[in-house]
């Protein structure tokens, strides 16, 4: 087993936080993941797994044994019920990849993620979520270990706590690590094409029939244009949820501010769209240091060269304070902040 100590994790978080890990360990098998695991109890330090660092805000050096998770491999398992087909990828696998395997063999249901960066076995934690899909409409179920019995076992969907950017393993973090995932696609093609923008982008394109490979496409080139690419601009995508609020709640803010972008949850609850309330107060393209807005989806911070993990937090503040003065909803932070 590779230990590096004082390594920097540049390289492995998109917002280019320029932090430093006590140990860094890049683990490729089961076994390697419960070696480190070990070395991190040898040393009384806790760990921190990544997978691509698309969804973590470093706030300074890590005093812990970081592991990378870079296990690969997928296998189509077996064939469920009617047309569905039991898919299963090892946690370190690259998501837009995988996405591009599945449609490539004929396999449908994660075509809307397309472009979601980070890793397969990260896609769980937050629940990630694009274009009117998130991962627990097609989760079936998820390989775990757990670090304190030393064991893996399996957890159904029912088990995650799946919410909206939310899950158990966001809830009770370093309590078990994800290993594998089962996704439950089918081999019959049911385009999603109802959120806003991917019927105009098809139309654009010219696409003779709505295949999901055409949806798959619509929606990169959708991503592309409104989200930057981390390689060129750092970025952990969006940067806050989208509040949601009660209907009576919406009713005393749609008064005062009859535009507001909103979508109906149920008869309870309506979302509202952050990045829309953030360039109410003038903040798209606006930056504070290193720190920045993005010109195009207000809802995603940037780093423009050297911001530090705190940079991003006090314009993270600066932009929490002026939406709750003005709107009073408070915006809550989407990545993990470590
Ligand atoms: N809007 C603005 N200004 C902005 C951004 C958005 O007015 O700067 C308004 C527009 O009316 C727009 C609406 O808000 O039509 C919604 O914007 P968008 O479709 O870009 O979606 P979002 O709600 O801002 C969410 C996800 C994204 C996901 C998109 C598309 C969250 C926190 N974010 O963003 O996920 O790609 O929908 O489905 O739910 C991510 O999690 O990292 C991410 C990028």
């Amino acid at each position: 087993m590779k230990i590096e100590e004082y390594a920097s994790l540049k390289p492995y978080n998109t917002l280019a936080l320029d932090a430093n890990a006590r140990y860094l360990i890049i683990v490729t098998s089961l076994d390697l993941l419960c070696e480190a695991i070990h070395f991190a109890n040898a040393k009384k330090l806790p760990y921190l797994v990544l997978g691509e660092g698309s969804n973590i805000l470093l706030r300074g050096n890590v005093d812990k044994v970081v592991i990378l998770m870079r296990t690969e491999g997928v296998s189509i398992d077996s064939k469920g019920h009617d047309s569905e087909v039991f898919v299963t990828a090892q946690a370190g696998e690259t998501w837009h990849p995988f996405v591009q395997c599945c449609l490539s063999k004929g396999l449908y249901g994660i075509e809307n993620l397309s472009l979601v960066p980070g890793t397969v076995g990260a896609a769980p934690v937050q629940n990630i979520g694009a274009y009117g899909v998130e991962l627990a409409d097609v989760l079936h179920s998820l390989q775990v270990y757990a670090p304190e019995s030393r064991e893996t076992f399996e957890l159904m969907r029912e088990d995650c706590a799946f919410g909206y950017r939310d899950s158990l393993f966001k809830q009770r973090q370093n309590t078990w690590i994800i290993t594998a995932v089962t996704l439950r696609l089918s081999i019959r093609p049911a385009p999603k094409t109802s959120y806003g923008g991917i019927l105009e982008e098809l139309d654009a394109m010219k696409a003779d029939e709505i295949t999901p490979s055409a949806v798959a496409e619509a929606i990169c080139r959708l991503r592309q244009r409104k989200l930057p690419d981390p390689a060129v601009l750092p970025n952990a995508g969006s940067f806050f949820k989208n509040p949601v609020i009660t209907q009576a709640q919406f009713k005393r803010i749609q008064a005062e501010f009859p535009t507001i972008v909103h979508y109906v949850v149920n008869d309870q609850q309506i979302k509202l769209a952050a990045g829309w309330m953030i360039e109410q107060c003038g903040w798209k393209g606006k930056r504070l240091n290193d720190a920045g807005v993005h010109t195009h989806q207000a809802l995603v911070l940037v780093n423009h060269g050297h911001a530090t993990g705190t940079d991003i937090l006090a314009l993270a503040e600066e932009i929490q304070g002026q939406v709750k003065s003005r709107f009073g909803i408070r915006l809550d932070i989407e990545p993990t902040v470590a």
